[in-house]
């Protein structure tokens, strides 16, 4: 591990980080963490209205979006739940980075309804605040009063997910982010009975997302993938799960993007958003997301986006401490041969990932990007690093500031070189 730049306090920081992260690896690896029943294909949500029904819930409250309604989208699963005697209660209140005013107004009308279950049906958003509803309808406690670790003393209601996106990986992760309703800044509830019991992976359901959606929820589960991958705390569990997920969305993201109906580039990518959730549950993240929830929380920058944008210069930044762990990649995904040597290796990886980006036509910078705002991005990512995040190789200020700042300019300044694109074996 080492640190270009770093002062004798921030040194200092790093090595509490290394000894926190031993910690979380310690609690994790003791942690029983369950898998959700995975349902995969078209009659993955009749499945999952079985196992529901084979709990004998009477009324269930479905956590979707106005557009999902409004679409039909949810049809099949309330016709298959009121088939087997089950009611469904729709809260379709769901919007993007959901507050605490959200998961309350859902939270009452769990309660007037007398609800027995929760299903998320949606993308991130609708399964972080169900998670949270689920969580609060079995303690009495607000939800705004369960962020942390482990708020709750009793268990939650039973949850259920369905994803409509393939990214987040929230089907299979024990931690909900939801936002404060003032200032909007974001509040971790982390729970790891609050796990879904089942989760069905529908790609008829992924069928109408756009390129630009469905490139960037895909960078975002490459990105919990690849952090996980070069997480100092991964285990054999979550390296076999990172490098399914890297296999999958390195062959079929592309596909997906450019012929959003081909179903079965859709399904591989929702099973890789799975497989990277499974991975990053246990090997955290880094400095890719840090990073980029400060450029959504200064300009708006959507999550995925704001990660495909990032992960690059972060990699190129992690590349010294990462080589062998970044050649490994380069190898399994068929990008070069071990003769190459790690470092050309660990740098056909990156260079993969800039062309894929170029591909899937993310810009290489993020043309909101105020000179002023560097020094406060910089600090807020760092503080949710050091605090959360085993990362191969510490940024001081001035590392993380220097990247930030080779974010700024229009997308076409930058030019990166040319790069064929591989299919992953
Ligand atoms: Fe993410």
């Amino acid at each position: 591990m080492t640190a270009s730049n770093a002062t004798a306090f921030e040194k200092l920081q790093f090595t509490g980080n290394r000894l926190l992260m031993r910690g979380m690896k310690l609690a994790l690896g003791i942690l029983p963490l369950r898998e959700p029943k995975l349902l995969v294909g078209i009659s993955a949500q009749n499945q999952l209205a079985d196992i529901i029904a084979e709990r004998s819930l009477q009324k269930v409250l479905i956590v979707t979006t106005a557009g999902i309604i409004r679409r039909g989208q949810a049809d099949e699963l309330i016709r298959a739940l009121e088939m087997r005697g089950i009611t469904p209660v729709i809260y379709d209140g769901i919007s993007p980075d959901p507050t605490f005013a959200i998961v309350n107004e859902g939270l009452d009308l769990l309660k007037r309804e007398n609800c027995d279950g929760v299903v998320a049906f949606g993308g991130g958003s609708a399964m972080d605040a169900a998670k949270v509803m689920a969580v609060a309808a079995t303690n009495r406690r607000a939800p705004e009063k369960l962020v942390g670790i482990l708020k709750g003393l009793r268990k939650p209601l039973p949850f259920y997910a369905v994803p409509t996106t393939a990214g987040t990986g929230s089907e299979t992760t024990v931690a909900s982010v939801i936002s404060q309703d003032e200032s909007h800044a974001k509040s971790f509830v982390v729970d790891h009975r609050s796990l879904a019991l089942a989760a069905a992976l529908d790609p008829r359901l992924m069928e109408g997302l756009g390129p630009d959606l469905t490139a960037a929820t895909g960078m975002d589960a490459l990105t919990h993938a690849i952090e996980a991958w070069i997480s100092t705390i991964s285990t054999p569990e979550t390296d076999r799960y990172a490098l399914e997920a890297i296999q999958l969305i390195l062959e079929h993201l592309p596909r997906a993007c450019e012929n959003g109906s081909d179903l079965e580039a859709r399904e591989a990518m929702a099973i890789a958003s799975y497989k990277a959730g499974r991975a990053f549950t246990q090997s955290l993240l880094g400095y890719v997301h840090a990073i980029s929830h400060q450029l959504g929380a200064y300009y708006g920058i959507p999550h995925g986006l704001g990660n495909a944008i990032v992960l690059p210069k972060v990699l190129a930044f992690s590349q010294g401490a990462a080589r062998s762990r970044l050649a490994k990649l380069a190898i399994e995904t068929g990008l070069g041969e071990p003769a190459a040597g790690e470092t050309a290796l660990a740098q056909m990886f990156v260079d993969h990932i800039i062309a894929l980006n170029r591909r899937l036509g993310i810009p290489a910078t993020v043309a909101e990007l105020q000179d002023e705002d560097i020094p406060g991005i910089a600090k807020g990512a760092l503080h949710e690093a050091l605090l959360n995040y085993p990362v191969p190789r510490h940024m001081g200020r001035r590392d993380c500031e220097r990247l930030i700042k080779s974010l700024a300019g229009e997308p076409e300044v930058e030019e990166y070189p040319e790069v064929e694109l591989i299919q992953a074996a």
